[in-house]
């Protein structure tokens, strides 16, 4: 029951950046509560952030073979990158795809997310919620495959 979560550009910034869209907490504060949660529900999450395309798309490489499931927030890139798309589909470890604010009911460049057809689904708009969400189910996806 290992998940990973990655964390895509700016996202560093929480707490600083936009607080009016993206709230108060830093990165630090969702990685504790995503901490908390993963124990209550058995997991064994690991939380990680990059700046960098290149960087998300070797630790999606690696994470093949070492975890279940995991949850991504690509930020910017969930927009443009079919490099992390390809990434994500290439690693066939069901992913599911996050974001802290609802990316449909802001500018129209947010509403289209070129990785959606590849994850299992998407969970946007309930701040951090969305990762504390996302976890259960994960938990949810993983009780199915052993049952
Ligand atoms: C985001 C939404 C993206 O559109 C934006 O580029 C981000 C954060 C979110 O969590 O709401 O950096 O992924």
């Amino acid at each position: 029951n290992k998940i990973l979560v990655i964390n895509g550009p700016n996202l560093n910034l929480l707490g600083i950046r936009e607080k009016n869209i993206y709230g108060s907490e830093s990165l630090l504060d969702i990685a504790k509560a995503v901490e908390v949660t993963s124990e209550a529900l058995g997991l064994e999450t690991d939380f990680v952030q990059s700046n960098h395309e290149g960087e998300i798309i070797d630790k999606l490489q690696a994470a093949r073979g070492e975890y279940d499931v995991v949850i991504i927030n690509a930020a910017a890139y969930t927009h443009y990158s079919i490099a992390i798309r390809d990434a994500i589909k290439a690693v066939e470890i069901p992913s599911i795809e996050i974001h802290l604010s609802n990316i449909h009911s802001r500018e129209e460049f947010r509403h289209t997310s070129v990785i959606a057809p590849v994850c299992v689904g998407q969970i946007c708009g309930f701040g951090k919620m969305s990762y504390i969400l996302a976890l259960h189910a994960a938990a949810d996806l993983q009780k199915r495959k052993q049952d």
